[in-house]
């Protein structure tokens, strides 16, 4: 295959234009992935941040929310997963603050041999796992398939009245 491809310096041209168009592509996603990423994500890693996202959500006024994270400081993952983990947390958080009534909420993260465990619960109205229907909302289907790309495990305990525990544990390899 490769002995019949005849090399004109017209091929050689277009070939090193197409590479340059594929050069800035990447650098153009690159971009657009990093201006994605929250500023204290990239600037003071997973931690801090999501100590920052739950403090703004204090602020707000609208809910309580008490951070807590074990062992997360050494932590260093890399920048894919560090934003899938905020990604998540954060749309567990938004759906506490849509759905749930609650007046508090726990948001945990500790970490111990290599594994990140997530806990995010609320004291609010809790309901039935069936609503976690793509048809109803995109958030959950979202979040199952960041911890199925980070080859992770989830566990929602939820009943009507009785609020709502998600337990995420991720493995992830330092570095
Ligand atoms: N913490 C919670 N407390 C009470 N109900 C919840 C909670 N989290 C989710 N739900 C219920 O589960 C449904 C599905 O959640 P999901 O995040 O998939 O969709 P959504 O939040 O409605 O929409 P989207 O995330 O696309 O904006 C919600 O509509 C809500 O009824
Ligand atoms: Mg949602």
């Amino acid at each position: 295959m490769k002995g019949n491809l005849i090399i004109t310096p017209e091929n050689v041209q277009a070939f090193e234009r197409s590479m340059d168009m594929l050069d800035n592509s990447i650098k153009e996603m690159q971009r657009v992935a990093h201006d994605m990423m929250p500023e204290t994500l990239v600037n003071f890693g997973l931690d801090t941040a999501l100590k920052d996202f739950c403090d703004t959500i204090n602020q707000g006024g609208a809910l309580s929310i008490t951070y807590q994270s074990i062992d997360m400081q050494q932590v260093v993952v890399n920048q894919t997963t560090a934003i899938t983990i905020y990604r998540i947390v954060q749309e567990l958080v938004n759906n506490i603050i849509k759905h749930a009534s609650a007046r508090s909420a726990l948001v945990q993260l500790s970490n111990e041999h290599n594994t990140i465990n997530i806990t995010v619960e609320d004291d609010g109205k809790g309901f039935n796992k069936e609503l976690l229907n793509p048809a109803r909302g995109i958030g959950w289907s979202n979040i199952l398939n960041r911890v199925d790309f980070l080859n992770g495990k989830a566990d929602i305990v939820s009943e009507p009245g009785k609020g709502t525990s998600v337990n995420i544990g991720l493995q992830y390899t330092p570095g």
